[in-house]
């Protein structure tokens, strides 16, 4: 399976918020459309956010929003990872994850690094994620009660990124 990535603009900002707001992630921490496109407007310049599209097919399946020197500001972090409800289940996501992954092992200048730490935040509730997170080799290395939401726990898991193995 081939996944194209698009970089979110302005044209197809929406597409993005529409992909997030449509999962359970987005209701559970984005109150509306307006709230997410203004934490999207507030980003940093590294974030990154992609539109994700199977590249046979050519549909929409989901979107990432990473930043490579999100993590303590010097390793990459997954922000957002969504995929569409009836495009799940169906690889996208462990694919979406090898992206990830590679774009962790390139600088913005162009250089590939030879290894790196990836991390990840995730709702403990989030057996699915976990469960595709695990299987990517990413292990909980800590959790925060109630970090975003009360009652609501956050995982924090990692994973040891080298060349070859992405
Ligand atoms: C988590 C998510 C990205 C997985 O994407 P996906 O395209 O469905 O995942 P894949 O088809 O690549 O499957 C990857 C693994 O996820 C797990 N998984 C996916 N769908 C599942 C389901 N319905 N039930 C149980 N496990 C499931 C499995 O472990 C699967 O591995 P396997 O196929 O070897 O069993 C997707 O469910 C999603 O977008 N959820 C909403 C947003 C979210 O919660 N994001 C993560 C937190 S930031």
């Amino acid at each position: 399976m081939k996944l194209t990535s698009t970089r979110v603009n302005q044209s197809n900002l929406q597409l993005f918020i529409d992909i997030i707001m449509s999962t359970e992630l987005g209701r559970t921490y984005y109150p509306s459309d307006a709230f997410l496109k203004k934490e999207i407007e507030k980003a940093s310049d590294d974030d990154e956010m992609l539109l994700l599209t199977d590249g046979d097919s050519k549909e929409l399946v989901g979107g990432l929003w990473i930043n490579r020197r999100g993590a303590f500001h010097s390793f990459p972090f997954l922000h957002v990872i969504a995929i569409k409800e009836n495009c799940q289940g169906q690889g996208y996501g462990r694919t979406a994850m090898d992206l990830f992954e590679d774009i962790c092992l390139s600088s913005t200048d162009g250089n590939r690094l030879l290894a790196t730490k990836a991390f990840l935040l995730v709702n403990s509730n989030n057996n699915i994620a976990i469960k595709m997170y695990e299987k990517c080799g990413y292990v909980c290395v800590g959790e925060v009660p109630g970090l975003f939401r009360k009652r609501v726990n956050e995982k924090i898991m990692m994973k040891n990124v080298r060349r070859g193995t992405a």
